[in-house]
């Protein structure tokens, strides 16, 4: 019997080196491993073999077999690396799990056409902080205290933080205040645009929201005059609403340039107001510290919001920041 198992071991490495093919494989399985192989029949049959060799007939043919099974997987996976995990329990054959790329925000992308299209007209980018003191959102902006203007931003005051001034803090209402800090901290020449969030006190609704982007821009220079102002804020329309876009000033009131203006893109039909610029008013250059006489600069307000609106014909600025990705996975 013993003989019989080592012939048997014998004859099944030999027959493993003629498996080619995995239908080879399964027949020298069935062959050596199946129900009816030899060895089964041994192993099967032990319990009427003589007492004296049971144990050993046993262990050996025992022994054979896992190790007939093992050669069996190796060969398997020589043939067909992907068999072998089929009979595991890892299964190649489940649909992946999708990756969900992320992908930026229409805001986001709209401020980075923007920054795009200023950098190309030599603007640089500056920041400035969102929680700002009263001084810069409104004083060195030409908005004293109690003055009616004061009114055009309704603020959200942080009402423990006082400077030593007895200055008040605040969410700052829109970009200008960077203007002031910016002058204020160096020399002309300077363009820059300023993007950043900025927050009212208001009661939100389809074209108003408590919290928003704003892109400021400022240059100040020798005898920068009203053309640079159109002629710079023509090109930016023409290159974020294209090459034939027409655009319309109209006078307006902002407490800080001088003249105002507003400005608008003829879309679809309509005239639609995206910025409100003008020429640097004196007394801001006065409390920014220039005396040159023959500074002279403009600056601008745009809400990206209200261009990403335009551009992709969205009718609620409260989508934007409502996280629905119904919406977001639609830019
Ligand atoms: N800061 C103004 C606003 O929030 C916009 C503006 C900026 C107007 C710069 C003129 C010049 O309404």
């Amino acid at each position: 019997m013993l003989e019989k198992l080592k012939k048997l071991e014998k004859q099944a490495n030999l027959g493993l080196k003629s498996c080619n093919s995995v239908p080879d494989l399964e027949e020298w399985k069935i062959k050596f491993l199946g129900r009816k192989s030899e060895l089964s029949l041994i192993l099967k049959d032990i319990k009427n073999i003589d007492v004296s060799l049971k144990k050993e007939v046993g262990m050996l043919g025992n022994k054979l077999r896992i190790e007939l099974e093992a050669l069996y997987n190796d060969h398997l996976e020589r043939l067909e690396p992907s068999k072998k995990e089929q009979n595991s329990s890892l299964d190649h054959f489940l649909p992946g799990r999708e990756v969900k790329v992320g992908k930026l925000h229409p805001v986001t992308q709209t401020l980075r056409e923007i920054k795009k299209a200023f950098s190309s007209l030599g603007f640089q980018v500056a920041e400035g902080p969102e929680i700002e003191w009263d001084k810069y959102n409104f004083d060195m902006l030409n908005i004293p205290e109690d003055h009616p203007a004061r009114d055009m931003w309704d603020t959200m005051w942080i009402d423990e933080k006082m400077n030593s001034n007895g200055e008040k803090m605040l969410l700052r209402t829109h970009t200008s205040p960077v203007q002031a800090r910016i002058m204020e901290s160096q020399d002309p020449p300077i363009r820059v645009i300023v993007p950043g969030k900025c927050y009212r006190y208001e009661a939100t609704d389809a074209t108003h929201e408590w919290h928003f982007y704003q892109v400021e821009g400022l240059a100040v220079d020798k005898n920068l005059t009203f053309a640079d102002l159109k002629g710079t804020l023509y090109e930016f329309a023409k290159k974020i609403f294209g090459n034939d876009t027409k655009i319309r000033f109209r006078c307006d009131y902002f407490p800080f340039v001088e003249p105002g203006v507003d400005m608008s893109i003829f879309w679809e039909g309509k005239w639609l107001e995206i910025l409100g610029a003008g020429m640097v008013h004196p007394k801001v250059f006065e409390k920014a510290g220039y005396t040159d006489p023959n500074i002279s600069g403009f600056a601008f307000g745009m809400g990206p919001e209200r261009i990403a609106m335009i551009k992709h014909n969205i009718d609620d600025i409260r989508l934007f920041y409502s996280n629905d990705l119904r919406f977001l996975n639609q830019f």
